[in-house]
């Protein structure tokens, strides 16, 4: 039975993975290498710092922990100049439908997030009312797979984890939530998400 539904955003809320592509591709550009499509989807779900890592892997670069902080950072700003033009018809299908049938039905709502961004996201779209916690990369410390983040949205839900749901697209977010002891909903994939318990292509399934 479930008494609170923990949600990724990137991926499950709103397709922002185009966004991060265009602003990693613009930095491998000014270092010189090509970032395909394919290179992008090994970022899905990963930190930042940890996506700049993979990214100057593929290019066979190396830098100094403060020129790859002043990187993530020209990233980071480029990305935000990116979803500061988000609206509200950039909600995946099905998600504001989903979210208000479970208020309706008095499930709790938490957002369980690695992005930095995260709230200004949820504003921009117009859903930040929606959800009752929102947990994101400046309040954890450990990034998915480790559970942390959505065993703290639990807590702060008041809830157990068995108690709990997680919708997440990306293999590092199921291997969190089935970390912290939850039931899974994969957004995807079932090839990709074999963890999860359940494989949807989106929202409007459900
Ligand atoms: C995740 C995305 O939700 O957040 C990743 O799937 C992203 O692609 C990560 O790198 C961190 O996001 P941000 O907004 O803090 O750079
Ligand atoms: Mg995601």
């Amino acid at each position: 039975h479930m008494k609170g539904a923990i949600f990724d955003l990137d991926g499950v809320i709103v397709d922002t993975a185009k966004y991060h592509y265009l602003a990693w591709r613009s930095l491998a550009g000014e270092l010189g290498f090509p970032f395909t499509e394919q290179d992008n989807e090994r970022l899905k779900g990963v930190s930042r710092m940890r996506s700049l890592d993979i990214l100057l892997e593929i290019g066979g670069l190396e830098y100094s922990e403060a020129e790859k902080l002043a990187m993530a950072e020209k990233k980071n700003h480029l990305y935000v100049e990116y979803i500061s033009g988000l609206d509200e018809s950039e909600l995946l299908p099905g998600v504001r439908a989903y979210l208000n049938a479970l208020r309706a039905r008095g499930v709790a709502i938490a957002l369980g997030s690695a992005s930095k961004n995260a709230e200004f996201i949820l504003e921009k779209l117009n859903i930040a009312g929606l959800f009752d916690v929102v947990i994101d990369g400046n309040k954890v410390a450990r990034a998915k797979p480790d559970p942390e983040v959505f065993q703290s949205a639990c807590r702060e839900l008041g809830l157990e984890p068995q108690d709990c749901v997680v919708f997440e697209d990306a293999e590092a977010g199921v291997a969190a939530g089935k970390a912290a002891g939850m039931q899974v909903v994969g957004i995807g994939k079932p090839e990709v998400l074999k963890a999860a318990d359940l494989v949807i292509s989106g929202l409007h399934e459900l």
